[in-house]
Order: C-alpha cells, then structure tokens, then sequence
C-alpha cells in the first residue's frame, strides 16, 4: 500500500501541465473593431509569412484588402478563401523592388479602387552576411525592397489619404534593432531607417489625421523562417534564455497589434514603434 501510494503520482500536477499545455496553444481571439468595416487595406508582401496572416486577420474585418506581392498563386489561394468573410481581396502581382512597376501599380489601384485608409508596409528579407562580407549591390538591393518600397508607397499614396481626412500607416520593422545580431548589421540598418522614416513621416502628416507607427516583431516563426534559419538550438535559447515569455511566437501573436494600430482605438497613437517579442529585446 505504501508503495503505490509512493510510486503513483498526484493526478494535480498533470492536470496543471494540460492546462498550461492548452493555454499555450490557444489561438488568440482577436477584437472586432466596427471602425475597421468599411475600410480599405493595403498590404505589401500579403501573400506570405506575417503578411499573409495580416491579409487574414483584416479581410475578417473589412470589407477590402489589397496585396501587393510577388507571390500571385498564392495571392489568389488567400483571397479565395477570404470570400468566406465577404471581403474582397485584391492580389496585384509585383516586384517590390521594381520602383517603375510599383508606381505603375499603385497609379492603376488609385484609378480602380477606393482610396487606402489604411497602408501596411510589410515585405521584407533578411540575408546574413559574416561581417561586412557583401557586396554593394546586395546592400542596394536590400534597402531597394526594406526601404525604398515603403517610402514609394506611402509617396504615391498620401495625398488621395490627406484628401480623404486621415487614415493609418503601419510599417514593419524589426526589433534586431534592439538585439542586433552582429550578422545583421544591413537588415538592422534598413530596420532602423523604417524607424526614423515613421518619426518623421508621423510629424509630417499629423495634422492630416494620418498616423504613421511602426512595429518590430521578435522572431515568428513563419514558414520562411522555418524553413531558412531556425534551428532547434536557437530556438530553444530565444525562447527560454532570451525571452521574458517562454512562448513561441508566431503571427498568432502579432496580428492584433496591427488591427489595433489600424483602428480608431489607437486614435492618439503615432510616431511609436511597438516591439512585439515576449520581452527579447529589454533583456
Ligand atoms: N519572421 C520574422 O521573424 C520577422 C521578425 C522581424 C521582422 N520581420 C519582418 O516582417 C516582414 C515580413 O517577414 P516574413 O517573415 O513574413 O517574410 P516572408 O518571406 O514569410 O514573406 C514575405 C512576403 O513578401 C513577398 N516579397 C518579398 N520580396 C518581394 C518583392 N521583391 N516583390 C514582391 N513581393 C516580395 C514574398 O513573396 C512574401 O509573400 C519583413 O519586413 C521582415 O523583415 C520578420
């Protein structure tokens, strides 16, 4: 009798563990925000990774979104399946990088669509280099899509937002700016230029009722990434040695920061960057 009563364990610590288990997973319940209804969103690199998860998170909100990607098939996949919401989403198949082809875009989306309420400054890549072993080509090229794609965007497309009395841009940063891997250092540069870009921008059109904020997310675990860099070592210290949280983060986590930053909710909110990674970068 003594035996088993040493050998089988409380049932209370397993059950603790379930619980902590679901709790972990469970898939965030993001708020619905009416402002959102009638608006039209604007998303570049929705196709794919945290954009793609945007381009979900906001068809179920609005009633017209539009991405801007590279990716068309899978473009077309997404907006299929967002017709469940009664959204419609528009996918325009464009290199980014390509200053010609984006401006002649956004020209032909200001003639067919209604104006961009809401502007989402999203696409981006982040080669490692030892050093500064790259060259100044990749170094262009990388700034031409982190940096030069955000400034086009909102240059072509301000002016009809300040004629429609306000509206909100959001840019995707990264909070590397913060950690900075040192075989970051072109990534981290173009993530910081996103930041000084949205202080500025924020200042310049305030009194547009236009705000500009930025967010840095930690690591998401989005497919790319995966795919690319993760290991389960680095994972492993991100989450548990570098973290305050030891949660995984995937766009499960982020999507609501952008919904909410789109939303009248955040009416009082510009010029900020939102750093969205469980405590990594203040440790
Ligand atoms: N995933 C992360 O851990 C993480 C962390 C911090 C910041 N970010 C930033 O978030 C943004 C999205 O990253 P992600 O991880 O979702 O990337 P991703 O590679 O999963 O998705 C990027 C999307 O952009 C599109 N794209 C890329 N280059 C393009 C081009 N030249 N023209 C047209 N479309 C192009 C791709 O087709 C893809 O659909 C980037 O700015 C990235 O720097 C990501």
């Amino acid at each position: 009798m003594l035996s088993i009563e040493l050998t089988t364990p409380s049932p209370l610590p397993l059950f603790k563990k379930v619980c902590l288990i679901i709790l972990k997973n469970k898939k965030i319940m993001n708020p619905i925000y009416p402002d959102l209804k009638n608006k039209h969103i604007l998303i570049t690199g929705g196709s794919n990774g945290i954009g793609e998860a945007l381009t979900r998170s906001f068809a179920a909100q609005t009633k017209e979104v539009t991405i801007l990607d590279q990716d068309y098939n899978k473009g077309l996949v997404i907006a299929k399946e967002c017709e469940k919401y009664n959204c419609k989403v528009n996918v325009y198949c464009v290199d980014l990088t390509d200053t010609s082809a984006l401006t002649s875009t956004l020209a032909q989306i200001k003639k067919e669509r209604p104006v961009v309420n809401v502007l989402i400054n999203n696409a981006g890549y982040d080669p490692r280099y030892p050093l500064l072993e790259m060259s100044e080509q990749a170094w262009n090229d990388l700034f031409q899509l982190n940096v030069t794609h955000y400034f086009i965007t909102c240059r072509e497309l301000l002016p009809d937002m300040i004629d429609a009395g306000g509206g909100s841009i959001i840019m995707t940063s990264s909070h590397q700016v913060w950690v900075a891997n040192p075989d970051l250092i072109a990534y981290n540069a173009t993530k910081a230029a996103i930041i000084g870009m949205v202080r500025s921008l924020a200042e310049a059109v305030g009194k547009h009722y236009i705000r500009v904020n930025a967010v840095a997310p930690g690591w998401i675990m989005t497919e790319r990434q995966l795919n690319q860099w993760v290991t389960p070592e680095a994972k492993y210290k991100t989450i548990h040695e570098q973290q305050s949280i030891p949660i995984e983060l995937t766009t499960n986590e982020l999507v609501g920061t952008y919904l909410f930053l789109a939303s009248d909710s955040s009416r009082a909110i510009t010029r900020q960057t939102i750093v969205v990674d469980a405590g990594h970068a203040q440790s």
